[in-house]
């Protein structure tokens, strides 16, 4: 009889411990298998009234079931510890999660990529420069004698030489790769030279003294490069970055260091070539110089006089920043206001 209510006790109590959930249901299941006035403390009592024989079996058989119950309640109050601390910590899946604040290229280096990766498909090759040149390759090397005054054209930041073996200034124009490039390399050659530029000027919402120019060349021997490769060259650029067709226009102008020279313009892409304010009603936007490299150039960078023909062309990549995004103030670019650069 003994045996079996010890049996019985304890597979009740096994059962309602795993069952229970809630703090308070424990506390009485506590009580009720393991307290003081426990039934299976009444057993234990009254086994000084059972037969030799019932305490033998009797005795180990409770003790043992203590020992279970004991275990039960330990889970039991695990869990339940557990299940308060998850409910505490309420997780609500519908908030917005927070995103990470991670940042982006500058605009101006993006397109950077963007062109370069335009160029590469057409067979170019992206070339590096220094920003800190020397007056030859900036301009004596581009037939700009000291006494020329082309010099005037651009303001020059010169740089304190003294001591120094050459004179040296912030480049005004990525030209200033161009002979560096020449001297180490024999045509044919196709390649672009993005980088940045300065000019010692005034500001305003047109000039920046610090901007991101563009150069290009594309050299082979004489009669295998001409204008019409440029102006198709120009046109496939062009249609790929605005993603439309643009054309191009030429108009004879002057750079030392190339003949002929033009100053090309696109169709304004604002306005369809219709007439805005940026264009000034013109329907045109100037982008930039370029020209038959002058044959002085070929000489300064070694080569045989004659032997090669090729274009050069210069363009502001902040302006064509300024039109793909419709900015009106260059200086925005370079003036490190984070909220402008979040636009993009
Ligand atoms: N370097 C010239 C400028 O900055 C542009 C140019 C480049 C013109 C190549 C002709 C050929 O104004």
């Amino acid at each position: 009889m003994v045996k079996e209510n010890i049996a019985r006790i304890i597979e009740e109590g096994k059962e309602a411990f795993a069952l229970a959930t809630e703090e308070m249901v424990f506390a009485e299941l506590e009580k009720k298998y393991l307290g003081r006035k426990s039934d299976l403390s009444d057993i234990l009592k009254g086994l000084k009234d059972l037969s030799p024989e019932e305490k033998r079996e009797a005795g180990p058989l409770a003790n043992e079931g203590r020992l279970v119950l004991e275990r039960a309640a330990e889970e039991a109050r695990t869990r339940i510890a557990s299940f308060k601390l998850a409910s505490e910590e309420h997780i609500d899946i519908t908030v917005p999660g927070r995103k990470p604040a991670v940042g982006h290229l500058h605009p101006i280096t993006r397109l950077t990529h963007e062109v370069e990766d335009i160029f590469s498909t057409l067979g170019f090759s992206v070339v590096g420069g220094q920003e800190v040149e020397t007056e030859f390759y900036n301009f004596d090397a581009l037939n700009i004698p000291s006494d020329h005054p082309a010099r005037d054209m651009q303001d020059t930041f010169w740089i304190d030489s003294e001591g120094l073996d050459s004179q040296y200034v912030l480049r005004t124009h990525t030209s200033s790769v161009q002979v560096r490039y020449m001297e180490a390399h024999t045509p044919p050659f196709r390649i672009v030279i993005p980088g940045r530029a300065f000019r010692n000027e005034a500001t305003d919402a047109s000039h920046e003294h610090t901007y991101h120019q563009f150069e290009c060349l594309m050299v082979d021997e004489r009669g295998k490069v001409t204008v019409a490769h440029f102006k198709h060259i120009a046109e496939m650029f062009f249609r790929e970055f605005f993603g439309r067709d643009v054309k191009v226009r030429l108009r004879p102008s002057f750079f030392p260091f190339t003949e002929p020279s033009f100053e090309f313009d696109i169709s304004c892409i604002l306005c369809d070539a219709k007439g805005c304010p940026v264009c000034k009603q013109s329907g045109w936007l100037e982008i930039g110089g370029a020209g038959m490299i002058h044959q002085k150039v070929f000489e300064k960078a070694g080569y045989d006089a004659g032997k090669y023909q090729g274009f050069a062309w210069g363009f502001g990549l902040t302006r064509l920043a300024m039109m793909k995004y419709g900015v009106t103030d260059i200086r925005l670019f370079m003036d490190g206001d984070i909220r402008f650069i979040r636009q993009f």
